[in-house]
């Protein structure tokens, strides 16, 4: 059985490799390699498997998920300027792939010492950036 919880942030960025060019980066990221950034209202899904609890019938109390994600992940996303606010992403290309890797590693890492005792597991960080792209990272 697998409960996915929906969330959204707002956060800014700009795709832009250090290692190339600036004319290549504009050819390679068009519009989004804008000197200046831009914003996107994300959204986060977090899907964890599990069996319900005998007495609550729930997988996951959504209340503990909803501070754990927030706590552990969006308070560090949210209204950022992930190129710049965020140190794991200030070395990277902060595109949707990048994004959705390092979330799946922030809720992964902690996830044993919230939920280790539940039976409840981790199974996927899905990140919705425009209508068209999407990433999930399962595992
Ligand atoms: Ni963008």
């Amino acid at each position: 059985m697998r409960l996915t919880r929906r969330y959204s942030f707002s956060a800014s960025h700009r795709l832009h490799a250090g290692v190339l060019s600036d004319a290549e980066n504009e050819s390679l990221f068009g519009k989004c390699n804008n000197p200046f950034g831009h914003g996107h209202n994300y959204v986060l899904e977090v899907s964890v498997t599990g069996e319900p609890d005998g007495f609550a019938g729930m997988v996951v109390p959504r209340g503990k998920l909803d501070d754990f994600v927030g706590r552990t992940a969006l308070d560090r996303i949210d209204h950022a300027d992930l190129n710049n606010d965020v140190k794991e992403l200030r070395e990277i290309v902060p595109t949707t792939e990048n994004l959705s890797l390092l979330v799946h590693r922030w809720l992964n890492s902690a996830w044993d010492a919230e939920f280790g005792d539940d039976g409840a597991r981790l199974d996927r960080v899905r990140i919705e950036e425009t209508a068209r792209n999407s990433c999930e990272v399962t595992g």
